[in-house]
């Protein structure tokens, strides 16, 4: 399908008022101001919660939690997808909706793709050659035999060596005749913060190509080969790799077209098990696991079920679960897919690589035929998580995870396995653990509120675990990513000129399916900044009510889909206008936040703002809250270098004395701001 010009969209965003279009639907029992009060036509009840703004021109309930604007609210009570929306609207306002002629545009960015990845299948073959015959990758080759990667399997998985020296990539590439956008383009360099210079993302790192479907190399992970952090360097997403959509050693698996195929957390994982003989195995590549890999995964030949190792260690356990919990959801909504999932475990607390070097491949087998149905895990997950060493119980505890994971499900069957055991445990009636996981189940914010306090709800701090601090997340800003915004910094993301027109269409089919869930997991802090944020909308880039350098930016979330939000939204803040929250929502609703709509979550927060009547109340607020989110980064930085400096000597640790003093400069200047607020 052809795209929805964007003037389309907004025309029909100013002409179906939201109060015309919900009013098809609800009747309103209260109206004050530009507030409109109703009964909710998403969830029944008694007393009206249902709000709609008329001059923000959207819906909020608080009963339920949803919220958006017209588009989305005629999706949610049509059941229709975002094309189909527009349409139905475009209909009943007697607006045109054509689809855009993209086919030139689309060749166009076909071409610029078709050479990144040519590009990046030259490195490939560059950095395979540097492992075999460079006198420089000594260390590597014999990093490489140390862990057992023999020549067969270096060559089957095209195990590299990315030289230590600066400038060596990018002078054979330019050689081979590739321009420095096309470089960029490959996630193979950083970006200088000036944006003029370009330097090698990989240097002096065992190198792991990351293949499509079709075998074609799309990205790269790097490994040390010392203690150097982090560990793995991986590729960014980038204009022909969404880490989300992929699975490590995916193109090898599918070709063995088994019943099974397995999940794994690592690269050497996968390369173990492979020369174990299951060449049926993937890896998630250092993300949550994600309904498009799932998706991925049920698309292999003959794939009936799946059985996933998860890290040990508690941020692999806590993956588990929201893996767990996203997947149930999911094969739910696409009923019809029969894929069994199963939960495998290995003893002693070691990843299979370990496992398989200390116990062979046969005892492999059984590890692998021990794994539990999903239900099994819960049930047992639940148990261990709340006993004590000495045998001990927390009940109430044990009986919430319990109800919690069965409220996951609708299926009889897994809930009276996850209730069974409890019930004889607890000595408790089984109908009633099975209500009660009913009433969850239909009470989305009790829910969430038990999965916050089971630490499933955001991630905690500490658990901003190894995956996180790759830096491949990041936009490749140079040395300061996200964290360590420099101390005379300027606003990258900001909105630089007077007005930023946009010219990107929407993208499209947005629904349930296609929200971007990956790294959902948002601090309410930040959530609240976001929304302060928002709320502010032309005042923000005012300079006579916000400084520049108090902006907000990308780097000052830690949570990926906000960041993308914030970018999409400088995208189309037009200075002195801001941007249309209704306009917005459509952003917003790409993606995911804690496990519910973006809009929602947003919405929810952006109404504590409401009550701000003086725009420099909510000024301060929003500084308040944006110095503490800075802080709080400049903290986690900080540990993290007093954690590298114990562990560094000579030039190194001068660099990381010299950077601690910066923040510690930078630190100083924001708690001065913050006194002044
Ligand atoms: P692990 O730390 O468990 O490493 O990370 P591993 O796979 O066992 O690696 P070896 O055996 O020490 O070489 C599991 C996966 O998480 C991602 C990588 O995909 C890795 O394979 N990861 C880990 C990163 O992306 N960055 C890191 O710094 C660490
Ligand atoms: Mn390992």
């Amino acid at each position: 399908m052809g795209r929805i010009p964007e003037r389309v969209i907004d025309e029909i965003l100013d002409k179906a008022d939201i109060e015309s279009v919900v009013g098809h639907y609800v009747s309103f029992t209260k109206r004050s101001g530009s507030n409109l009060k109703g009964l909710c036509p998403f969830h029944s009840e008694k007393t009206p919660s249902f709000n709609v703004n008329t001059q923000k021109n959207i819906y909020k309930c608080f009963g339920c939690g949803k919220g958006g604007n017209a588009i989305n609210f005629i999706m949610n009570i049509e059941s229709l997808s975002y094309p189909e929306a527009v349409k139905f609207l475009g209909a009943r306002y007697g607006i045109d909706v054509p689809e855009e002629d993209s086919d030139y545009r689309e060749a166009g960015i076909k071409q610029h793709k078709d050479r990144v990845k040519k590009l990046l299948a030259d490195a490939e073959a560059f950095y395979i050659d540097e492992f075999r015959n460079s006198p420089d990758a000594s260390k590597a080759r014999s990093y490489a035999e140390g862990r057992q990667l023999d020549k067969e399997t270096c060559e089957k998985f095209g195990i590299g060596y990315a030289p230590a020296e600066w400038g060596v990539l990018k002078s054979f590439l330019a050689k081979k005749g590739y321009t420095e956008d096309e470089m960029k383009d490959s996630g193979l360099f950083t970006v200088s913060r000036e944006g003029d210079k370009i330097f090698e993302l990989f240097r002096g790192r065992l190198m792991f190509p990351i293949k499509d479907a079709f075998g074609n190399t799309i990205a790269f992970g790097g490994r040390n080969l010392g203690s150097e952090l982090p560990k793995y360097i991986n590729s960014p997403d980038s204009a022909v790799y969404k880490k989300q959509d992929n699975l490590y050693a995916y193109n090898i698996a599918k070709k063995e077209r088994s019943k099974t195929l397995i999940v794994v957390e690592g690269y050497m994982d996968v390369i173990a098990m492979h020369k174990a003989g299951f060449s049926n195995t993937v890896a998630a590549l250092g993300t949550a696991f994600t309904d498009s890999q799932l998706r991925l995964c049920a698309r292999t030949g003959n794939c009936e079920e799946v059985v996933f190792f998860f890290d040990s260690d508690a941020a692999g356990q806590n993956a588990a679960l929201r893996a767990i919990q996203m997947m149930i959801k999911y094969l739910r909504r696409m009923s019809g897919m029969s894929l069994i999932i199963k939960i495998a475990k290995v003893p002693g607390g070691k990843d299979p690589d370990e496992f398989i070097r200390q116990n062979g491949s046969e005892a492999f087998a059984r590890v692998v035929d021990s794994a539990q149905t999903v239900a099994e895990y819960l049930a047992q997950r639940a148990y261990n998580d709340n006993v004590d060493d000495k045998g001990k119980l927390d009940t109430a505890r044990y009986l919430n995870d319990i109800c919690l994971y069965g409220s996951w499900s609708d299926d009889e069957i897994a809930r009276d396995i996850i209730a069974s055991e409890a019930s004889k445990k607890l000595d408790m009636r089984l109908e009633v653990i099975i209500n009660r996981m009913a009433g969850l189940a239909s009470n989305d914010r009790e829910r969430e509120a038990m999965m916050e306090a089971r630490g499933l709800g955001r991630m905690k701090e500490g658990e901003l675990d190894h995956r996180r601090k790759s830096g491949s997340d990041e936009m490749p800003q140079g040395y300061y990513d996200s964290q360590v915004p420099p101390p005379e910094y300027a606003a990258p993301n900001a909105p630089q000129g007077e007005s930023v027109p946009n010219t990107d269409p929407l993208p499209f089919n947005v629904d349930e399916q296609t929200r971007i869930s990956q790294d959902e997991i948002a601090d309410p802090l930040q959530i609240s900044l976001m929304a302060h944020a928002l709320s502010l909308n032309e005042l923000l880039c005012d300079k006579s009510m916000v400084d520049k350098e108090d902006i907000v930016r990308a780097g000052d979330f830690t949570c990926v889909n906000l960041k993308k939000m914030i970018r999409e939204y400088y995208e189309i803040y037009t200075v002195g206008q801001g941007v249309s929250i209704a306009r917005f929502i459509d952003v917003m609703s790409k993606y995911v936040l804690n496990g519910r709509p973006a809009e929602d979550v947003i919405l929810e927060a952006m109404t504590q703002c409401d009550k701000y009547q003086d725009s420099r109340v909510l000024r301060d607020m929003y500084l308040a809250i944006l110095y503490k989110v800075r802080l709080e980064a400049m903290t986690i930085k900080e540990d993290d270098l007093v954690r590298q400096l114990s562990v560094s000597t000579g030039e190194d640790k001068d660099k990381i004395i010299s950077e601690l003093k910066k923040i510690d400069l930078y630190k100083n200047k924001i708690k001065d701001k913050e006194s002044r607020i």
